[in-house]
């Protein structure tokens, strides 16, 4: 099987209707879909990912109301965050209902909502008389995809059709909140900039509870590029790495390298965000030996970067 790239939305449906996946593209990242009210197309994700089962799944909506046929009521703050930011970057994890099967949420009582902002895929989901769950579109720990052929590079031999969007805007997955002990907690930095959600809940915790039972390293390494990925001060790193193929990813300004790829001239965090995956890959396609790169500004976008980045260099100790 290869997958057919196309903007075909009535062929991405058949294929959701019988069960099979299918990429869609979201203003994040491109996700791979199916149907989350069937236990066994859901399970085909996991496979296809080669992700653990343990990894819960996000299910898109194409409206509040749908997302409300899947959780228990949920917190006054969750409903004013989905009027503030959905359609939109923002995931809420909310106590599930038990239409919702067990695969989709690796077994817990809680599921993780979201409705995107992509106009082909918001027409996809109402055609639709089911939720999709979707994870980012690539093998599992690898760097996720920002374009149609970013998926048909990693995936195109496992999925039937990828609905292509073009690039996407935001280009970092989702900000993921939740709640523990009735207050609002983070599980993971993203697209919705934290200090535009503490204006809507107040302050915003990083979440204490490990919700997940994986081992802790495990998930800390994540979104790596093959080639080993070093993350500090750039120029030291080129220092240490002489003599060496060095590869630079530079939030805004450009150096001598074997390969440079440069976030953003002007220092715009979100367009760094958007180029972020993509300046990864065409890096560690680029023949070095290392790649080297720098933490961005700790505001706004930059929290999702620079976890992304600390995820993929963590990656690197992980594996030696
Ligand atoms: O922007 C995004 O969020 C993209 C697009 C496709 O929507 N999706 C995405 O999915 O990034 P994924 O699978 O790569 O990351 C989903 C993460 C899981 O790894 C897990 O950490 C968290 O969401 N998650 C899902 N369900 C959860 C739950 N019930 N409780 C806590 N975390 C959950
Ligand atoms: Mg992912």
């Amino acid at each position: 099987m290869k997958a057919t790239i196309g903007t075909d939305l009535e062929r991405a449906a058949a294929h959701l209707r019988a069960g099979e996946l299918v990429a869609i593209p979201t203003e994040t990242v491109y996700g791979l879909a199916a149907n989350a009210l069937d236990a066994a197309a859901s399970l085909r994700i996991f496979e296809a990912k080669q992700r653990p089962a343990f990894d819960p799944l996000i299910v898109h909506v194409h409206s509040r109301e749908q997302a409300l046929e899947l959780c228990e009521p949920p917190p006054a703050e969750a409903l004013a965050l989905m009027d503030a930011f959905w359609p939109g970057p923002l995931t809420l994890v909310l106590r599930k209902r038990a239409r919702i099967p067990d695969v989709v949420t690796s077994g817990l009582d809680t599921v993780a909502l979201r409705q995107p902002a992509h106009a082909l895929t918001a027409e996809l989901l109402a055609r639709l008389p089911f939720p999709l769950a979707a994870p980012s579109a690539n093998l599992f720990g690898r760097t996720s995809p920002t374009t149609a052929q970013h998926v048909a590079e990693q995936l195109g031999e496992r999925i039937a059709y990828i609905l292509d969007g073009g690039p996407c805007s935001v280009g970092v997955e989702s900000t993921i909140l939740g709640w523990e002990d009735g207050r609002a907690v983070l599980y993971r930095p993203g697209g919705t900039p934290l200090e535009a959600i503490e204006r809507v809940v107040g302050r915003v915790d990083p979440a204490q509870k490990r919700v997940l039972p994986a081992a802790p390293g495990m998930l800390a390494a994540h979104y790596a590029p093959r080639t080993p990925l070093e993350l500090g001060d750039i120029d030291a790193l080129l220092e240490r790495g002489a003599g060496r193929r060095v590869a630079v990813l530079a939030f805004d300004r450009p150096r001598p390298a074997h390969a440079c790829r440069v976030l953003s001239p002007s220092g715009d965090l979100a367009e760094a965000a958007r180029r972020l995956f993509s300046s990864l890959r065409e890096l560690d396609a680029a023949g070095a030996e290392l790649i080297v790169a720098e933490c961005v500004p700790e505001l706004g976008l930059g929290r999702a970067i620079n976890d992304r980045l600390r995820r993929a260099a963590a990656a690197r100790s992980a594996r030696h």
